[in-house]
């Protein structure tokens, strides 16, 4: 789908959209065609429960007196609590609904509205943003698709006075969303496609908008001691992988410290020799999701060249069964020191991120850390998939993180950490197990494991086991894989660390 901006006009074919305030006040430009159609517009609304309000469409033929096929009115609720996030998510549902009629062409008229704080540049600008996340597809692996099966829509032209502002406007966000859909590649390839060398690769293709990336070997990783990465790596014949990506654009001190985001990337999760159930065992392509929005937040910031100091730190590994594999019962011993009994070989994610973070904070003395990955079923028990759970040392982080969820609409929950619940983590035979032995608090013991490895410098872990896959359409989210994380930490970025 090929987005445009252009001045308003009428357009001579396809579908025009206009908006239709609360209580069906028409904006300037519905009023205008219903003029010209001696009133059709109105008589439909009314024989509609059409009101306006945000979230409803009604499409009508187009009248007699003009040339087009169709008009479609969107509601647009009340003019004043039209934000970003609002016209990014109808920007969405005017996608959506154009291609469920099969409509090829259409153009959206923004019109200035009474009340509406929001510039009409931005408001343009954000409308095709969300029409261009909501188009998005993973349609690779598909030869046979007829054409009634494929979207419709081909041109969406977004039609405001501001033309020029407008475009402007859309630049950076057109690169998260480039960014966006590198995420969601990732994650919905297999993983006889995906594994780590090939993630590692995927990784490095970032080199040529200027990220540094390098990719440490099994043999660099057992020199620095990575033994609890390299014990989840150690059944599977794709040998695992560390990325380190630097994206340095901070303006004045280049060696200012930077950020840090960590990733979990097991390209398969089949628990190992603690395996899992046959059934939904598919979903577990997608257990590197963390490290792909972290690939995914240094491109969007390379792509919109964020003045800014980040690393990205993904360890990569395939958690397979085999003669090779590690056993329950096993002790390796991780970068920091410590010991870890690996009581059960499907609790990976966390040994991954053991030596991920504790590398991380000793090479780099970061401001901070944020790390990702979908690292507990629980955290789906708790929360579903309306939000992630965020588990900080850190209020001021946590805050930070949670107001930029709010922001683009990817909420997280603050759950909690304490002394009691990491004592559960308390080994026997090493320093630390790698689970609490009961179902008990499952994401909040996860959490406190990570912490032993964080070596107090403030951080923040989000697990986005229940966000990462949706099974449903949203918005400025078709169903499948999310890239949940991209758009709040870029957001969180520009908000507080840029200059
Ligand atoms: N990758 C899974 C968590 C997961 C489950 C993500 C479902 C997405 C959907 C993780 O590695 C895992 O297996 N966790 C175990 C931990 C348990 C053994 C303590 C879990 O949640 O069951
Ligand atoms: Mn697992
Ligand atoms: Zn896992």
């Amino acid at each position: 789908m090929k987005i445009a901006f252009a001045e308003p006009a009428t357009p001579k074919s396809g579908t025009i959209v206009v908006g239709v305030l609360e209580d069906r006040k028409l904006s300037p430009t519905a009023a205008a065609l219903d003029e010209q159609s001696g009133g059709a517009l109105k008589r439909a609304i009314e024989s509609s429960r059409f009101n306006g309000r945000k979230d409803e469409v009604l499409g009508v033929l187009a009248p007699a007196q003009l040339a087009l096929g169709r008009v479609m009115l969107v509601g647009l609720g009340k003019a004043a609590a039209l934000d970003e996030a609002a016209m990014q998510r109808l920007g969405g549902q005017i996608v959506a609904q154009l291609n469920s009629v099969g409509e090829i062409v259409a153009a959206v008229v923004l019109d200035k509205l009474d009340g509406m704080k929001l510039k009409p540049a931005d408001a343009a600008a954000n409308l095709a943003y969300g029409a261009r996340l909501r188009a998005y597809r993973f349609d690779k692996y598909r030869t046979k698709e007829k054409p009634e099966q494929k979207p419709s829509l081909r041109t969406l032209t977004v039609m405001t006075r501001d033309m020029v502002a407008a475009k402007r406007g859309f630049q950076p966000l057109e690169k998260i969303a480039e960014a966006v859909f590198f995420t969601r590649d990732l994650v919905s390839e297999p993983a006889n496609v995906l594994y780590p060398e090939t993630l590692a690769e995927a990784a490095r293709t970032l080199r040529k908008q200027g990220v540094d990336v390098e990719v440490l070997d099994e043999r660099q990783m057992r020199k620095l001691g990575m033994g609890a990465l390299l014990g989840v790596g150690q059944g599977s014949a794709r040998p695992p992988r560390l990325v380190v990506m630097q994206w340095k654009g901070a303006s004045k001190a280049k060696s200012a410290q930077p950020l840090a985001f960590i990733g979990k990337g097991v390209t398969f999760d089949t628990g190992g020799i603690s395996i899992k159930p046959a059934d939904g065992m598919w979903d577990m392509k997608w257990d590197m999701g963390g490290s792909a929005v972290v690939i995914g937040l240094m491109k969007a910031l390379a792509g919109r060249k964020a003045k800014v100091n980040v690393v990205g730190v993904i360890g990569l590994v395939e958690n397979m069964p085999s003669g090779t594999a590690q056993r329950p019962g096993d002790i390796v011993t991780s970068m920091s020191g410590q010991t870890i009994e690996v009581l059960n070989t499907d609790a990976e994610g966390r040994l991954v991120l053991a030596d991920a973070l504790w590398y991380c904070q000793d090479r780099f003395k970061p401001k901070l850390m944020v790390d990702l990955a979908t690292l507990t079923g629980a955290i789906i028990i708790a929360l579903g998939s309306e939000n992630a759970g965020l588990f900080s040392n850190d209020d001021e982080l946590a805050t930070r993180l949670i107001e930029a969820g709010k922001a683009v609409g990817e909420a997280c929950w603050r759950m909690p950490l304490g002394e009691s619940y990491d004592k559960m983590m308390d080994s026997d035979a090493a320093d630390v197990k790698n689970i609490s032995g009961g179902r008990e608090a499952g994401s909040v013991t996860a959490a406190q494991f990570l912490q032993r490895f964080v070596n107090g410098v403030p951080w923040a872990h989000l697990d986005i086991a229940g966000t990462t896959w949706s099974k449903k359409d949203a918005p400025t989210v078709p169903k499948g894989a999310t890239a949940f994380g991209v758009r709040l930490l870029d957001h969180f970025i520009a908000e507080h660390y840029e200059r």
